[in-house]
């Protein structure tokens, strides 16, 4: 049986460190969530967390196999979503023992950073993947929605709260009430998506980001992280003085000393990652 989670790991251009690119296998469902693909995903968190080499970390949908012969293609999806199957029959209690301790909260508390290569349907599910990553870049044939409030559901994997951050509270609404899709120039407007590009240029797009912020200090990236995400649960005031500690804790480390020394020498950094 094929893997229903591939990992490639891609030498960064600098010959420091890999690129996760982490692919999601399920092309004739859709690249579906079922439980196989959640507990995948959160085993591949764990060896990206515990791996120092992983730099940065893309996740995609596998592109759709050819049709049989006489038969239509499957469309392009990063994730369509939960698998449904698996929804049949079950009761509250069920649910939220496998909606806890998942996978989305797998990739949103990863310290290494994120990157959501969207080409194709992004619902649900799938919708939620990509906001519990730190940056999403969508073709334009991506399609995000969050349609659950057909299914007479709503989003289970924290989609609702990261949605009212990414997009904003009035536009995440309509997404919720209406379950309608949006296209993937709506998504970029609103900011859901950072880039638009043509199918054939999103993965050069997602490696150029993915090296650029492959080639920083790991350990300060993981910093920065942490204190851009104090923004989402602190107010300003708290928020500030999170950062001012962060900012001045980074001067114990030997990244700082060697980014301002290759500043002073005109040299590229050298990084320790400590
Ligand atoms: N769970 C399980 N299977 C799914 C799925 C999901 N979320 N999304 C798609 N699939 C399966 C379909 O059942 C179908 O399987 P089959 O070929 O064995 O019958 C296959 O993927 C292809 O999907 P299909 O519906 O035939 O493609 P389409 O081009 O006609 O429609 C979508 C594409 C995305 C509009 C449609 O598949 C859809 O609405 N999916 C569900 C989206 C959703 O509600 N997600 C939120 C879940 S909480």
């Amino acid at each position: 049986m094929d893997e229903v989670v591939i990992i490639d790991e891609i030498a960064c251009e600098n010959g420091d460190g890999i690129i996760a690119k982490v692919t999601i296998n399920r092309p004739d469902k859709l690249n579906a969530l079922n439980q196989d693909v959640v507990k995948s995903l959160k085993d591949m968190c764990k060896w990206a967390e515990e791996n120092d080499s992983v730099r940065c970390v893309i996740i995609t949908g596998a592109k759709p196999n050819p049709p049989p012969e006489g038969k239509r293609a499957k469309p392009h999806a990063f994730v369509a979503g939960a698998d449904i199957t698996e929804f049949a029959g079950k009761n509250s209690t069920e649910i939220r023992e496998l909606f806890r301790d998942n996978a989305i909260e797998a990739i949103w508390n990863l310290s290494k950073p994120t990157i959501a290569m969207v080409d194709g349907f992004a619902l649900g599910g799938g919708c939620e993947v990509a906001c519990s990553c730190d940056i999403r870049v969508a073709s334009t044939r991506a399609i995000f929605g969050t349609p659950e409030i057909k299914l007479g559901l709503i989003p289970g994997y924290g989609g609702s709260q990261r949605l009212v951050h990414l997009v904003g509270y009035g536009r995440a609404m309509e997404m919720m009430m209406t379950g309608n899709n949006l296209s993937a120039e709506d998504a970029y407007r609103m900011g859901l998506a950072n880039h638009l590009c043509e199918p054939e240029e999103l993965e050069a797009k997602a490696m150029e980001l993915a090296e650029t912020i492959a080639s920083k200090s790991m350990n300060t990236m993981k910093v920065a992280k942490k204190t851009i995400r104090a923004a989402l649960d602190n107010g300003i005031t708290d928020g500030v003085e999170i950062e001012a500690v962060a900012f001045a804790s980074l001067f114990d480390t030997e990244d700082q000393e060697i980014g301002v020394q290759a500043f002073l020498t005109r040299t590229e950094p050298e990084w320790k990652h400590r």
